[in-house]
């Protein structure tokens, strides 16, 4: 809680918020949380300290995930959602973040605008956390490396490929991936490639972590070399009138036992809630190669020690 607005202070809007040291610090003290090797005072970092949620969008991990975090921590969770929230709408976002700013000590925020964020985060110091976007899923993202790391171990040189709309989650997993030093190959219908700009970022983060960016149209073959296939949505959240119209185009792009042929023992990921009989056959989901229930667990994880970090402080060493 402050009372005045001074240095705006880091939040956690784009996976690049974080460096590629960062990234690894907060997975590696998500796995010291998750071990239960985290015991007394220091498993309370927020004790007496209170998170805003904001939820414009449904939501069932991402809400549960970081009120039971917070509870964990010891921090007071708030949730507003839908119309409660009225961002920019009832109250500018800038004003809302100022007047939670004399109650809580963070905010998280689940919005349609990317832009609604950084206009929550401009006037305040305390950091606001994207719990999605229609331009990023962050959070997701760290907690599909962690998954990922759980699973096949260090994660330089592993390769992601990523098949279907290259939106939010498929951005939140370029720049995540790159940072890394994994390689990441996108395959999206021509019209959902992801956005140029977060493919140039990704690609500039790949040159200092030595990874491939690639970017595709063609299923056939799409997973070829994969470590792990993820898939995500056809029509996300605010789309629902173009489901139709998606169904037709992204049909082949289903994840499909017969495309996961060519990537024998690579993990299956989807950041959920999956759309059954759309982007990925129930073989699939629910196959010995899937690890869609793990992803949803380590967002509890990997969201604790981002909060840690950001409200406590980054740990020593
Ligand atoms: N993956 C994810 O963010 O799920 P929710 O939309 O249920 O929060
Ligand atoms: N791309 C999906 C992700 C849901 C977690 C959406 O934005 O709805």
């Amino acid at each position: 809680m402050t009372a005045a607005s001074p240095i705006p202070a880091p939040g956690f809007r784009s996976v690049t918020d974080l460096d590629p040291a960062a990234i690894r610090a907060v997975i590696a003290r998500a796995a010291e949380l998750k071990a239960g090797r985290v015991t007394g005072p220091e498993a309370r970092p927020l004790a007496g300290r209170s998170v805003v949620l904001l939820f414009e969008k449904p939501s069932l991990r991402t809400r549960i995930s970081f009120e039971v975090g917070i509870h964990r921590l010891g921090g007071q969770a708030i949730t507003l959602t839908g119309a409660e929230v009225g961002l920019g709408k009832r109250e500018a976002a800038a004003d809302v973040a100022r007047v939670i700013e004399r109650y809580a000590d963070a905010i998280v925020a689940r919005v349609f605008r990317h832009g609604l964020l950084d206009e929550l985060a401009a006037r305040v110091a305390i950091p606001v956390v994207n719990a999605l976007s229609d331009t990023e899923h962050p959070c997701q993202a760290l907690a599909d490396l962690m998954v990922i790391g759980e699973h096949l171990g260090a994660l330089p040189g592993r390769r992601l490929v990523y098949v279907g709309d290259g939106n939010n989650v498929a951005a939140s997993l370029l720049l995540a991936c790159a940072s890394v030093g994994m390689h990441i190959r996108v395959v999206s219908p021509a019209g959902y490639a992801p956005d140029p700009a977060i493919v140039a970022r990704a690609r500039a983060l790949a040159a200092q972590s030595g990874s491939e960016v690639e970017i595709e149209t063609d299923p056939a073959g799409a997973a070829r070399g994969a470590d792990a296939v993820y898939t995500d949505a056809w029509a996300s959240m605010g789309q629902e009138d173009e489901a139709e119209a998606r169904r037709v185009i992204f049909a082949p792009y289903r994840v499909t036992e017969a495309m996961l042929a060519t990537s024998p023992g690579a993990l299956f990921l989807h950041c959920l809630p999956a759309h059954r009989g759309e982007e990925a056959e129930d073989a699939v989901l629910d196959g010995p190669r899937s690890v869609i229930f793990d992803q949803a667990e380590d967002r509890l994880w990997v969201q604790m020690a981002l909060l840690e970090r950001l409200i406590a402080g980054p740990r020593a060493g």
